[in-house]
């Protein structure tokens, strides 16, 4: 499997990704919600922030940032509860381990991926999650993203934008 190297740090001077995710969850007023979260950071400040009243699924293919995870939750019974951290890539997920979900950030489709590696295609990842989500069900995506050119006209077919909310597109 490809891996990450090294984790990436907090800094939204580069990428605000998860910065403005946890704005549009709090500007939604979004509590209790079942997330899918591609890209942890070695921050991460999406489980953190986020724990306390939802249930999230961390994504990274970082081993750094998964060290900086089993730190985090060391002495955080709470945060190990509610934010799970996987070490994958979101193409060899294996759609029978998930459940469905409200929200799905796939915030940096394409920016690690290899058409010649045989797990799913950029498109079958987003008709997978698209058959994960809940009722009433979102997927967001950073159109920031330093592949969005290949992401973008993806989400597009697929899905329907239903929302631009700074640098976060949400489809439906
Ligand atoms: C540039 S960092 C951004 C981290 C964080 N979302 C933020 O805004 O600060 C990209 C993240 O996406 C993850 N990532 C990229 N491609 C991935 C893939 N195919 N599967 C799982 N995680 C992936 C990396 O491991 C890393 O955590």
């Amino acid at each position: 499997m490809r891996t990450y190297f090294p984790g990436w740090g907090w800094d939204t001077s580069i990428c605000p990704a998860d910065q403005h995710f946890l704005e549009w969850m709090v500007e939604h007023n979004h509590f209790d919600k079942t997330i899918f979260h591609m890209g942890t950071g070695k921050h991460h400040m999406v489980g953190q922030g986020l724990y306390k009243g939802n249930s999230i699924i961390g994504a990274t293919l970082s081993p750094e940032e998964v060290a900086a995870y089993i730190e985090l939750v060391t002495d955080n019974n709470l945060l190990f509860h509610n934010y799970q951290v996987l070490f994958t890539d979101i193409h060899f997920l294996n759609p029978l381990f998930l459940p469905t979900f409200d929200i799905v950030t796939l915030f940096h489709l394409a920016e690690i991926y290899n058409p010649v590696d045989d797990g799913m295609t950029l498109e079958e990842v987003v008709r997978m999650f698209k058959s994960k989500l809940n009722p009433g069900g979102v997927i967001v995506h950073y159109n920031k993203s330093s592949s969005r050119g290949p992401a973008i006209p993806i989400l597009e077919r697929v899905l329907n934008k239903v929302e631009t909310y700074k640098t976060m597109d949400v489809y439906a």
